[in-house]
């Protein structure tokens, strides 16, 4: 694997640890608003993030490259509504989706066609993880402020279960 690669999966690293820590710290604001479900949805995301940062953290050592960690960015912890902060998560998702396509055209650049393998299960995830913000914002902006709907919405999210699946296994 080329240095430039290297390099580029180590800050894709961090920035899916930063996606982690964002969403938790939207779990502890749900959390202070009393919406349990919310709460638990991004906290389930969080840890998919944290899942997400391993794969890249197992992809680079299994290439023999050198996982270097880097600061982690501090999360905003304010939001004003449950709309807004399925906005700033949606766009958050957006920038990230950048970021993998930018990865994939450095990989065909660098022609390393294993991280270019690598890299179709993030855009693929990405199709889905921007699919998911939307339809919940969506549904949100219907909602608005009504507090009858946004409970049983508070109920529906919770049911979400974490996938962990492999990356986290030592
Ligand atoms: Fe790891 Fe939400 O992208």
């Amino acid at each position: 694997m080329t240095e430039r690669m290297e390099e580029a999966l180590n800050k894709q690293l961090n920035a899916e640890l930063y996606s982690a820590y964002m969403y938790l710290s939207m779990t502890a604001w749900f959390e202070a608003m009393n919406l349990d479900g919310f709460a638990s949805w991004m906290k389930a995301q969080a840890l998919e993030e944290t899942e997400h940062a391993m794969k890249f953290y197992n992809f680079i050592n299994e290439r023999g490259g050198r996982v270097r960690l880097m600061p982690i960015e501090g999360p905003p912890t304010d939001w004003d509504s449950p709309v807004d902060v399925f906005e700033a998560a949606y766009k958050h998702e957006q920038r990230v989706t950048g970021l993998i396509n930018d990865l994939v055209d450095l990989a065909i650049q660098e022609k390393d066609h294993a991280t270019q393998i690598f890299l179709q299960w993030f855009v693929t995830e990405q199709v889905e993880e921007e699919a998911s913000f939307s339809a919940i914002l969506e549904k949100l902006r219907m909602v608005g402020e009504s507090p009858g709907p946004l409970f049983m919405m508070d109920r529906e999210l919770g049911q979400r279960r974490v996938n962990l699946p492999v990356a986290s296994n030592p």
